[in-house]
């Protein structure tokens, strides 16, 4: 259904509403059901909140009640909940997940779903998997087993994502027998869920190209996207040898990044068949805020144009969306939101005067 031609006519056609596919859209929604099984259109992580090693906190703001209905309210469908559930499990079989840990990520599950929010509950830094796959494999497994089963009677608008960004010896031949099991499991319990999955080399765009989920219907591809890094990442402490900032988006062979999205979704979509999310997207702060923005609207306007949902990272860590209780509005702009049909209107005049 979402099958297009793979001639590439530049970023320019990407960018231009596709008529046939805007006419499946929601009513007075955007133009995003090139990619119906999808239930997302606009997503934001809580990054660095459920993620970090444990007891160490990386600057976050954990998500309250409060936060899921703003973030609802701002025109988001959805919210992405990085979890680093290995930290929180027995290290030996059969890796029993802290029930007092699981309590906590109910209640954020809660808040979303209370909240009208999808939220997908992903698996994230389980660093131990990337550097020894084999030694690892049935952890992973056991993780899913227990996370299926404590979710099996949630609503479909929770979605289970297997695991974020697999590096290192993760690569793809290695990591597709391994979703199989996973899923093998996480269907024992959940028929029919959503369930998210990515490549190898941390799931950036490149991965697409050789990737190959598991066959299911209920099955999303997802891929990330910081493209060109240097500008991304500028400054950041957690990359080794971090590239330097200040450093504007658009010197010569930025925008061609936006070309290679093009080309490698419509190419991965020709090839399998299978629906894909962009999971995450964003610049960080060291970047100046106007270029930031800038860039923030070219990539989720390369996306919609491809009729592929967004995940912006992040809501209020360090590629701030949100800061100090505050929304940032140019960030908002850059995202498009609020949506023109949830954006309040101004009262018609009739011309009749009024009492
Ligand atoms: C990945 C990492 C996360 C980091 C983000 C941006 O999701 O897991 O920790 O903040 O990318 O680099």
């Amino acid at each position: 259904m979402f099958r297009r031609s793979l001639t590439l006519t530049g970023l320019s056609a990407a960018l231009i509403a596709q008529p046939a596919l805007a006419q499946q859209g929601p009513p007075g929604g955007t133009p995003y059901s090139s990619v119906p099984s999808v239930p997302i259109q606009r997503c934001a992580n809580l990054g660095n909140t459920f993620e970090q090693p444990a007891g160490m906190p990386w600057g976050g703001v954990m998500p309250m009640k409060a936060d899921l209905a703003d973030i609802k309210a701002q025109g988001f469908d959805t919210v992405r909940f990085p979890i680093r559930w290995s930290a929180y499990a027995k290290d030996k079989a059969p890796y029993t997940i802290d029930l007092a840990f699981f309590a906590k990520v109910d209640q954020v599950v809660g808040w979303a779903t209370d909240a009208g929010l999808n939220i997908i509950v992903d698996l994230h830094h389980f660093e131990e998997i990337y550097a020894k796959p084999a030694a690892h494999r049935a952890e992973l497994v056991a993780l899913w087993g227990q996370i299926a089963e404590h979710y099996k009677d949630q609503p479909p608008s929770v979605l289970f994502e297997v695991l974020n960004e697999p590096n290192d010896k993760l690569d793809n031949a290695t990591l597709e027998p391994m979703l199989v099991d996973v899923l093998a499991t996480i269907r024992r319990t959940n028929p029919t869920r959503k369930v998210i999955m990515g490549g190898q080399f941390w799931s950036g765009i490149s991965s697409l190209a050789s990737f190959d989920p598991p066959k299911d219907p209920n099955v999303i591809a997802t891929f990330h996207f910081y493209e060109p890094f240097a500008f991304t990442h500028q400054g950041a402490s957690w990359v080794k040898d971090p590239p330097p900032a200040p450093r504007v988006f658009g010197l010569p062979g930025d925008e061609e990044w936006m070309e290679t999205m093009q080309k490698e979704v419509l190419a991965f979509e020709e090839r399998t068949g299978v629906p894909l999310f962009l999971g995450e997207f964003g610049a960080i702060d060291s970047a100046n805020l106007a270029e930031r923005a800038r860039y923030t609207d070219t990539v989720r306007r390369t996306a919609e144009g491809l009729g592929v949902p967004w995940c912006v990272w992040s809501y209020d860590n360090t590629f701030h969306i949100h800061r100090d209780g505050q929304w940032i509005p140019v960030m908002l702009k850059a995202l498009g939101l609020p949506p023109e049909s949830t954006a309040p209107t101004t009262a018609p005049t009739t011309g009749a005067s009024a009492p």
